[in-house]
Parts: C-alpha cells; structure tokens; sequence
C-alpha cells in the first residue's frame, strides 16, 4: 500500500498524466466529486481538462468540486483568492454548475463558523472521489503545515514563515500575504477514495525524500498520506532529488 510514483520527464507530461487520471474518474462517474488544489503546480492539468472538456470528451455539468484551502480573510473577487484562482484556470472555461463548486469561506465574519459549515457540505456531498494535492516545501498539504500536532478536520490556522515566503511571488509583496487560511484537515483529506499528489521542481526534492520514506511524522503533513490506501505521487525528476 505505498505511495505509487508517476515519473515523468517534465511538467507538460505530469500535467497531462495528472488529466489524464481525472479524466477516468469522471468518465466512470458523471457525478464525480473533485477534491481540488490551486498553487502553480495543478495550473497545467486544469489546462488540460479544460481542453478535453472544449474537444467534448469531458463533461463537468454533473460534477461538484471541493477546493482544499483558502486564505482568510479574503474576497473572491481578490485575484490572490483561491475562488478567484479557480474560476480563471478551471471553472469559466468547462461547462461547470458554479453552484456546486465548493471554496472555504474567505469572508466569513466566523472563521471558525465558515469551517464547521464547510464540513457540513462535505458530509452532504459525499466522499471525494479523487482529491488533487500539491505538496509545499515544507511538506505542507492544504494549509495543514508542520508542526507537533496536526488538525483532523476543517480549521483556521496561521501560515508559517516558510510558506508565507513562498507564496509571496503572487503577491505584490511579502507584506500582502494573508496570515491564515482555512484548511481541510489530515482527516479529511484522508476521507478521499484516491489522491494525487503533484509535485515539480527540485524545491520539493526533500518534502518529498521524506514522504516516499513511508513512515510518519508531523514534521511532515504530506507523510501521513502513507495511511492511505490509494495515493499517486506525479512528479518530474528534480522533484526525486535526480
Ligand atoms: C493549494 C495548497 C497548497 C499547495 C502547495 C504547493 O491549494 O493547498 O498546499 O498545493 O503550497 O504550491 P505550489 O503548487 O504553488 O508549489
């Protein structure tokens, strides 16, 4: 039951290899649901199915998505907003029920409120088929970033130092990166029949090392995907330390 590695030469091939699994997904399920993730990493694979959806042999009208994170607070109209990430490189261009595309409340007046709720429609949409996850430098899946111990369910949580810098290349400066986000936990995340975890570029080469080694450490949170039984790391050589 260990983590499953797609090796591919580059970030165009893991894109389409990442569409591709996707694909077969909602192709045997019209009513998939999508666990999805925003980042640089899965730019490429919603560019891909957004193509596969405009040829015709990809139908999203059925299908209901479940985004991992979001920063708070924030607006959705806010084009550093994970709503606003998804609507650009996904949703305005499939043929999506917006309506049933599913993004952690940003602007909620009760962070913790908009988590409980945000838990309440994952139990009433049912278990995620495919969940897609990038992986931070840091190990970091969603927002659930290392530390002594994680958290099971959907929550706020401050951003570390570490992802903070990186994430500030969308930003206009370091200074504008929000300091939290909500996040689905380790537990719901792990909740999803499979997982694809995507990952390129040699900055992932040790969160990475550390994930493959199978066991578990909070140290970091893309380790305890070792728990699951069906998981698919996509990935490019840097990303494997070559
Ligand atoms: C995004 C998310 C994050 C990213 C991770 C990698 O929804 O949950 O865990 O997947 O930070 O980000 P990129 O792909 O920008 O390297």
């Amino acid at each position: 039951m260990s983590i499953k590695v797609i090796r591919c030469e580059n970030y165009a091939e893991m894109s389409r290899a990442a569409a591709s699994i996707v694909a077969k997904v909602m192709i045997e399920k019209k009513n998939a649901v999508l666990g999805l993730a925003t980042g640089s990493t899965p730019v490429g694979m919603y560019g891909e199915l957004a193509e596969m959806n405009r040829i015709g042999v990809l139908d999203f009208s059925d299908v209901t998505t479940v985004n991992l994170d979001e920063y708070y607070p924030i607006s959705p109209d806010n084009d550093q907003s994970y709503r606003y990430f998804m609507n650009e490189n996904l949703f305005d261009h499939v043929n999506i029920d917006k309506s049933r595309t599913y993004v952690p409340d940003g602007t909620a007046a009760d962070p913790d409120d908009a988590c409980r709720r945000y838990e309440e429609i994952l139990d009433s949409v049912g278990q995620v088929d495919i969940q897609v996850l990038g992986i931070g430098q840091n190990g970091h899946i969603g927002f659930n970033e290392p530390a002594e111990s994680l958290e099971v369910l959907t929550h706020v949580t401050g951003l570390t130092a570490s992802t903070i810098k990186a994430n500030a290349r969308f930003f206009a400066s370091e200074a504008d990166v929000p300091t939290k986000a909500l996040t689905m936990g380790m537990g719901t995340i792990l909740r999803a029949k499979k997982i694809i975890i995507m990952a390129n570029g040699a900055a992932k080469r040790d969160a990475v090392a550390v994930m493959l080694k199978g066991g578990l450490t909070t140290s970091c949170p893309a380790s305890l995907l070792n728990l699951h039984p069906d998981v698919t790391l996509i990935c490019d050589p840097a990303a494997l330390g070559e």
